[in-house]
């Protein structure tokens, strides 16, 4: 019951972002120097995986092109004797790292993303990453989620407290406490209004799922914005297996909003060993 694969799903429109994703996907948007899409990746290795399935579209060949070799970039770099930056080209993708492509040719929601990495993951537990959720934590938050898998072997799905008024962005989970970090779900609703939502824990986007939850999204009518929604998916699953909620350690940063993209570029440049210092010293400057 090892997690080896992870579903990647890149096929969104990135409409928050225009103009800057009319020709470029949005989890190309480089966070101080490295696209958002590769934080999740990279994300997604620390914790043992090695298969990452992106269910791309249209517009999104710049992500393959990114974990692809570039043979004219590494040579020029050889040739030039700049060896530190080869090693930052290689690193993106691993030898042992495998990706693959599946286009979904229709935007019909998340869950019909993940369902189209069924075939892909077979009869396995797997993940789910949202790069538009930057996620930095020590452990790295999926391996916390890997480890916590393990132990219970069933689906898990990442939680953090929200405000209120913001219980429409979220899918929302209720459920029975089982230790500090862990809950036991009894209900998962796809973003609700703050009357209706049953808590205030909120979905961020690091799922890991049995496969079992395919059939509940194959099985399910169109949800909310008349989506097909993987949380529904995941209620449904509920009715027939555990699903636990886990409270991460760690921060996370909406990079789906402008605001949250900021905030990351502003504190990972901080946190950068190269660049932090020097622009700590430029924020002080500034007269705000
Ligand atoms: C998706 C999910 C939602 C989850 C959120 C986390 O919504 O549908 O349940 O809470 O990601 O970022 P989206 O942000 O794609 O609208």
């Amino acid at each position: 019951m090892k997690v080896n694969k992870a579903i990647f799903p890149v096929a969104g429109l990135g409409t928050r972002f225009l103009p800057a994703t009319k020709a470029q996907p949005k989890e190309m948007l480089p966070v101080v120097d490295k696209p958002l899409i590769q934080y999740a990746v990279e994300e997604a290795y620390a914790a043992g995986i090695r298969e990452m399935i992106f269910v791309t579209g249209r517009h999104k060949r710049p992500i393959e092109d990114h974990f692809d070799m570039t043979f004219e970039l590494e040579v020029a770099l050889e040739q030039a004797g700049k060896h530190d930056l080869l090693d930052v080209v290689r690193s993106v993708k691993p030898a042992d790292m495998e990706c693959i492509y599946v286009r979904q040719s229709q935007a019909l929601g998340l869950g019909h993303a993940v369902l189209c990495g069924q075939r892909l993951v077979g009869n396995e537990p797997f993940a789910v990453l949202l790069a538009d959720d930057l996620m930095v934590g020590e452990p790295p938050v999926l391996k916390q989620m890997v480890d916590r898998f393990a132990e219970w072997r069933a689906s898990i799905v990442a939680v953090q407290e929200v405000p209120p008024e913001h219980t429409r962005r979220y899918g929302i989970v209720a459920g029975a406490p089982v230790d500090d970090r862990l809950l036991d779900v009894q209900r998962i609703v796809e973003k609700p209004a703050p009357e209706a939502a049953p808590s205030r824990l909120g979905v961020a986007g690091r799922y890991i799922l049995t496969p079992g939850v395919f059939h509940e999204i194959e099985n399910q009518p169109r949800g909310v914005g008349g989506e097909i929604q993987l949380t529904d998916g995941i209620a449904g699953l509920l009715r027939r297996e555990k699903v636990f909620a886990y409270r991460y350690l760690g921060r996370r940063y909406d990079c789906g909003s402008k605001e949250g993209f900021l905030e990351a570029n502003v504190e990972l440049a901080l946190a950068h060993p190269e660049i932090g210092p020097g622009f700590r010293e430029f924020l002080r400057g500034l007269e705000l």
